[in-house]
This record gives C-alpha cells, structure tokens and sequence, in this order.
C-alpha cells in the first residue's frame, strides 16, 4: 500500500486517535450491536483507535485487530495495553486473514475499505472467519459529498483532488454508496446500507462547526501536497480551497454537510 494517502508517521498515528476520539459517539458508537463476551475483529483497525473505544465501552468484547503496517500494529499494541484493554493485533493483509474459519461474532471496518483496490477479497475474508448469524460493519465515508456554504469553486477543486488522488492510489472515494450491493455479492443476508447526514452550521451558540473544520483539516492538508506532485494541480487554487474551507467558522452563514455510510449484513445460519 505505498500509495496509501495519509502515510504513517507518528502525528499521523495520532490524528487516528484524535480521530476516533471525535467520532466516538456521534458514530462508532452508533446504533452498534454487541452482546456480552462477543469476539470483535476490527479490518484495517491502524493504531487500534477504534478498537479502544469499542473495548472501553464493552468491557466484556474480546478483541482482534488486524493491519497491513507494523508500525501501526506496534502503536495500537501500546496504545491498547495503556487503556488496560488486550487485543489479539496482528501485522497481516485483510485479504489474506490468519484466522481460522467462523472464529468471530462480528468483523468491523472504519475508514477501511475505501482504500482497497479490490474490497471485496477483504469481504470475502471477513464472511470466512464469521460466525454464521455473526455480522459485518463497514462506516465509510463519500469525500464527494462534503458539501460547503458558501460554495466556492476552488474548494470543490480541492476536494475533487482529493477524489481523484485516492482513486489514483487505489481507493474508492464514494465506496459508500455501493457497500450494499457488494456485501450482497460477498453472500451475506439482511443487508442494510445505511446513510447519515452530518450538517454543522455557523452558531453563537456551539464550536461543532468550528471542531468539524479542524476535524477535516487535520488530513485534508496533509493530502495537498501530494495533490501537486501527483496530479499535477495548481497549488494556488488549491491553497485558496483550503483556505475557504478553514475561514468557514467565521463566516456568518458558515456550514458543512457530509455522508457518512454504515452497512451491515449478516452471515447466514446456514451456507
Ligand atoms: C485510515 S486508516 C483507519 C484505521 C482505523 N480503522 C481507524 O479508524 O482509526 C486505514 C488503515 O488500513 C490499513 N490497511 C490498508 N490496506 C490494508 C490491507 N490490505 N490489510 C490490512 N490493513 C490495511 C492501513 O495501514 C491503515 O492503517
């Protein structure tokens, strides 16, 4: 995964927590289904972000994470046994799991699939090491949908830069709006493709526009760079994308609206 557009160096690691961290109850913990003891393997689980909030949560959960980096897998491995949670963290590729068949209740992904040139292998493991009745849950966002007000032409520049660089690396901007039909194909049942709006508007009275843009730069900016050396775009226009973007909290009619999708589906009971 060379080209893998958000990299792995240690500020990088900690935007994943910080990350998590944001989007704790506003969606990884949202409408989540876990029952006393279940097993939990987290796909492309990082630093084990997730992971920690899903075990600090539920305490009982046995958890497992898998990742393609090392140096991700090392991190989560301290950053897990520092929230006094254990996890069975292994350095692997989702498309190729070291478990054995029908091992976990349920299989999870966040921010995960998107970035897989072929999503469905990882699928196609992740329905192998279920459970029958055990059930898969993919969040993944649609860069497309980030949505500004006011619009401006060099933001949707900036943005359709970052389509385009994911998709150059592999990657699957609007995944999202197709996880259904590919769990489907992968063979599960009571397949739901669910999509949350998340709108933040300029207010006196609260920061949610204000952290959201924060949220958005942290990884937006990082990208920009690469959207010059390896699309070849303008930097100008992209400096003054970002800059809307980033002015939007001091704007009097300042907001952003983006799509976020969950899927889920099931392993039947019987194959
Ligand atoms: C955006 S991060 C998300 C991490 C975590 N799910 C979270 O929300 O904090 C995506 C992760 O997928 C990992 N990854 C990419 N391709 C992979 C593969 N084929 N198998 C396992 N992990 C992979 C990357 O190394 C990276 O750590």
């Amino acid at each position: 995964m060379s080209d893998y557009i958000h990299g792995y160096a240690l500020d990088e690691q900690a935007r994943l927590v910080a990350q998590a961290d944001y989007w704790r109850e506003r969606l990884i913990l949202r409408e989540v289904n876990f029952a006393e003891g279940d097993a939990v393997l987290e796909l492309g689980c990082g630093v084990g972000a997730v992971l920690g909030i899903l075990g600090q949560a539920y305490p009982s959960l046995k958890l497992a994470g898998i990742d393609l980096q090392p140096t991700q897998i090392d991190y989560a491995k301290q950053y897990l046994a520092a929230l006094q949670l254990t996890a069975d963290l292994r350095v692997g590729d989702a498309s190729q799991l070291p478990w054995p068949d029908s091992q976990f209740d349920q299989v999870s992904t966040t921010w995960f699939v998107e970035h897989l040139p072929r999503p469905e292998l990882a699928l196609q493991e992740a329905y192998r090491v279920l459970q029958p009745g055990g059930q898969l849950s993919l969040t993944e966002p649609d860069y497309m949908t980030i949505k500004i007000w006011p619009d401006n032409r060099d933001y949707r520049y900036l943005i359709s830069g970052l389509c385009d660089l994911l998709s150059q690396a592999g990657g699957s901007p609007a995944l999202g709006r197709r996880l259904g039909p590919l769990l489907e194909s992968v063979g599960f049942c009571e397949v739901q493709n669910r999509a949350w709006g998340y709108h933040y508007f300029q207010t006196v009275t609260n920061q949610e526009l204000k952290l959201f843009v924060e949220y958005v730069e942290g990884w937006l900016a990082p990208a920009v760079p690469q959207m010059v050396q390896k699309l070849g775009r303008d930097p100008k226009r992209l400096a003054a994308g970002l800059d809307c973007f980033r002015q939007l909290p001091q704007q009097p009619e300042g907001a952003v609206t983006v799509t976020i999708y969950r899927a889920t589906g099931q392993k039947p009971l019987q194959g």
